[in-house]
């Protein structure tokens, strides 16, 4: 069975102490072993998220970042570089999310050069794209760092932050061709938009789809650890 990943965006949410309990109820249950979690927290959070998890070693679970500098690491100021990270359980890095391009006008260029920034690190980028963004995007990147990233499909309306419209499965699945053709044939490809327990089964039974990002259902543990 495919190991199917459940990314946690909690994007600029939670202090320290409710990471913290939010760790310790999601680590309760057992969870599924043919899933694999993944924890991506605001920076602050990172640290102590990383000395907890590495304390109880729980088995499929383990953290990304929400954004990565496009720069090694060097004079630029307020930005998290790749080496910066070593050590503290990262191996993915969400870039280029929706809300990032939207409200700080990120490009796909910009995108293109933190998926360069994290593959020098060794952290797995995942790079979400709206439909209209595929192509564009997939040109930015060499066939090289084509072949090492995850993508996330994620239709900007299906995010609840912009309205949590669902995106009807053949639309998704139509995107998940397009970005096949645009990135290569074997790249994973996740899901993300106001994705909850009702309705995670419609992605995660998908054979074309690898996982989901998950943003707001993520910030409740129990909920989360049910996806
Ligand atoms: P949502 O967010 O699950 O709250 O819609 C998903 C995302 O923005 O990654």
């Amino acid at each position: 069975m495919e190991i199917k990943l459940i990314v946690a965006n909690w994007k600029s949410n939670k202090n320290s102490a409710e990471a913290v309990s939010w760790l310790s109820a999601f680590l309760k249950p057992e969870r599924a072993a043919h899933k694999q979690y993944v924890i991506c927290p605001p920076y602050p959070l990172l640290s102590t998220l990383a000395g907890l998890i590495t304390a109880a070693h729980p088995a499929n679970v383990t953290l990304g970042v929400q954004d990565i500098s496009p720069f090694a690491a060097g004079p630029y100021t307020g930005e998290v570089a790749g080496p910066s990270l070593f050590g503290l359980q990262v191996a993915y890095a969400i870039v280029g999310h929706s809300e990032r391009r939207i409200h700080l006008g990120e490009t796909s260029a910009l995108v293109a050069k933190k998926v360069a920034s994290a593959l020098h690190s060794e952290i797995t980028p995942i790079v979400c794209v709206d439909r209209d963004q595929i192509t564009e995007q997939a040109n930015h990147l060499t066939a090289d760092e084509r072949k090492q990233v995850i993508v996330a499909y994620e239709p900007v309306h299906a995010i609840s932050t912009f309205g949590g419209q669902e995106d009807p499965l053949e639309t998704t699945l139509e995107a998940i061709a397009n970005i096949r053709e645009a990135f290569g044939a074997n790249t994973p490809i996740l899901y993300g938009g106001s994705v909850d327990k009702e309705n995670s089964l419609v992605y995660l039974n998908e054979p074309s789809i690898s996982g989901i990002l998950v943003g707001k259902t993520s910030l409740d543990p129990v909920e989360f650890a049910q996806l």
